[in-house]
């Protein structure tokens, strides 16, 4: 298959290059190497020829985007990943995260429809769409759970935006969606959960399961916002890329569908099982604070992930251990590069939710 991956330099990115490259799919990146880290994981997919044609592009550069989709209008797969991905930076910076986001998802929308219209849009979408807490909430065995849905959030949670980032990507889900069914475009938005593993640069305002492994291995002290107890489900990123790929494979199954991508309910993590987890593995305990709740931050998100598996027969195979162990061989490994790249971009401001 030939696929085109925006923000293929990010952590989600590089990983989805190098399984494609690994089953002899051949793939196109775009990115705007704009994330700190984005040039070492380029050279990473380059030194493994991963990567068949590199087009440095800004997803809000319409004409330069399409013009990278007509010269490869024989595309199989769009799958879309460049944007603005923190929280806070949204809050601080809304008209950038709006232009990013929202802006950049219609001009792939457009170049789609205009120049690879039998290829299938995967959209990175986030479990942000679906908003705040929704119910009375119950503290079991020291973590926080939302008796209304034991199963998790469904895809048909009416959508509720609570942030600028919440809101363009919201706007980025719903054109998405429309644009299969205004033009017959095969589309699918994927709500993706917290997504995990090796290569991911995490911060303090966003990719909290790798920002504090680092800041543990390497005695960092780090903040946590809220009372710590607060749930995600996780999802380790080679089985977010199976989904990509089963969702390539299907284009029919999964059109014009919304479908979370999370480690559902049984792969579900609170901020201090993290901490005791990091603690148990590397004999050391980690030193944080407590700081009040963030704007936006639920205390539980869970996503149910019965229609991926009951459409596309997918369900995540890696726990939440296997996968906090690679990402925590890889950050050993890598310790010293990834707290230089990291330490340029520690803001003010924990994101624990993305
Ligand atoms: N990682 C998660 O847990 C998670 C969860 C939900 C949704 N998502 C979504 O998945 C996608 C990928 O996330 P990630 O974790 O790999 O993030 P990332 O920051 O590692 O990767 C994003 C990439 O996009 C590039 N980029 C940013 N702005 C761009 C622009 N204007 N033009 C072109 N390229 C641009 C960056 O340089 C970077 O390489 C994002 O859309 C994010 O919102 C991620």
């Amino acid at each position: 298959m030939k696929w085109i991956i925006t923000g293929i330099a990010g952590f989600i990115g590089c990983n989805t290059a190098r399984l494609l490259a690994q089953r002899g799919d051949v793939v196109i990146g775009i990115d705007d190497l704009s994330r700190p880290g984005a040039d070492l994981n380029l050279r990473w997919l380059n030194e493994q020829q991963t990567v068949a044609a590199f087009h440095r592009v800004d997803v809000r550069d319409h004409a330069a985007l399409s013009a990278v989709f007509a010269e490869h209008a024989d595309a199989d797969a769009v799958l879309h990943l460049a944007g603005q991905v923190a929280v806070t930076t949204s809050i601080r910076a809304p008209r950038a995260d709006f232009e990013i986001n929202a802006l950049g998802t219609f001009n792939v929308c457009e170049a789609v429809r205009l120049h690879t219209s039998k290829a299938l849009l995967i959209n990175a979408s986030t479990n942000k769409v679906y908003g705040a807490d929704a119910g009375p909430l119950e503290l079991r065995d020291g973590r926080w759970f939302d008796p209304a849905a034991p199963l998790g959030t469904r895809e048909d949670r009416p959508l509720d935006f609570h942030s600028p980032y919440a809101c363009s990507k919201g706007v980025a889900d719903q054109y998405v969606l429309d644009y299969h069914r205004t033009y017959g475009v095969n589309t699918v938005s994927l709500r993706q959960s917290c997504i995990f593993g090796p290569r991911q640069y995490g911060i303090e305002d966003q990719g909290w399961v790798a920002w504090m492994s680092l800041a543990a291995l390497s005695k960092i002290p780090f903040t946590i916002f809220g009372d710590g107890r607060q749930v995600r489900d996780l999802l380790f990123v080679d089985d977010l890329v199976d989904l990509y790929i089963r969702c390539a494979e299907n284009p029919s199954l999964v059109a014009g569908q919304a479908i979370n991508a999370g480690g559902g309910p049984t792969n579900v993590l609170s901020l201090l099982e993290l901490i005791a987890y990091l603690e148990t593995r590397l004999g050391v305990a980690p030193t944080f604070t407590f700081d009040e709740p963030r704007l936006g931050d639920q205390k539980v998100f869970v996503a149910d992930v019965t229609r991926a598996r009951t459409v596309l027969g997918w369900e995540p195979q890696v726990t939440v251990r296997q996968g906090l162990d690679t990402l925590l061989d890889w950050l050993g490994e890598h310790r010293h590069e990834v707290a230089e790249i990291v330490g340029s971009r520690r803001l003010d401001a924990v994101a624990t939710t993305d």
